[in-house]
């Protein structure tokens, strides 16, 4: 499939959200990605429904929601009233991950569960059927505008073997240092959606970074 481009909106003016939420309809990016920190799972707080609630205002794309926030079980059903098209958990902050999944699938999102840069794929071996989307962190999660790390391209490869025959639908996504620098060689690897914050919106055209990392 051709890949998606998911800007990142922790990388957005906060006190012009709606200007960068028009960029981003105006592009031709695929989704927006909004980064949810709760300064426990992560050493960062960033927003929460509210502010999600108000982007979903104005988005005219899918919103790709990333939990990093501990016991997110509590949060599934507010986060599909808000809006949210995929939602995204951490392997690491969820102790019953099929429940958790199941759950996110039952209110009729996509289900998604995210990797820190030190679990191996493998722990997904008896899960990944029931998994809409792998986000691949490349960064430790917290913060954007962080460099990318090498050892993602094989967790790329690793990922794919994993799926083929069991869940040859899953979407490989990479979040953190994503950029021109890097796209092509992750969709040779096989990723599917690319999240592109600093890379984005510190552009001195937004859009046009856009475009190139879609190959356009
Ligand atoms: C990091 C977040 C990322 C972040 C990426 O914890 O999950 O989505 O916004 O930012 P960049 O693209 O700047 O590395
Ligand atoms: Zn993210």
């Amino acid at each position: 499939m051709e890949h998606l481009i998911a800007p990142s909106i922790l990388a957005a003016d906060f006190a012009n959200l709606q200007k960068d939420v028009e960029l981003v309809n105006d592009s031709e990016a695929d989704w927006f990605h909004l980064d949810v920190m709760d300064g426990v799972f992560v050493p960062n707080i960033s927003f929460g429904m509210p502010v999600i609630k108000a982007i979903a205002r104005h988005a005219k794309k899918p919103l790709d929601v990333h939990l990093m926030i501990v016991d997110p079980d509590r949060y599934l059903q507010e986060f599909c009233d808000i809006g949210a098209n995929v939602l995204t958990v951490h392997y690491e902050a969820c102790a019953h991950l099929h429940r958790t999944l199941t759950a996110i699938r039952d209110l009729g999102m996509k289900a998604g569960v995210a990797l820190n840069p030190h679990t191996p794929v493998h722990v997904l071996q008896d899960i990944i059927q029931h998994v809409d989307l792998v986000c691949l962190m490349s960064v430790n999660p917290g913060f954007g505008g962080q460099s990318f790390i090498e050892h993602t391209y094989k967790k790329v490869r690793d990922l794919r073997d994993l799926g083929k025959g069991v869940n040859d639908k899953l979407l490989i996504e990479i979040d953190g240092g994503v950029g021109k620098n890097n796209w092509q060689k992750l969709v040779q690897a096989g990723a599917d959606v690319l999240v592109a914050g600093s890379s984005t919106f510190n552009a001195n055209d937004p859009q046009a970074a856009i475009r190139e990392m879609k190959g356009n």
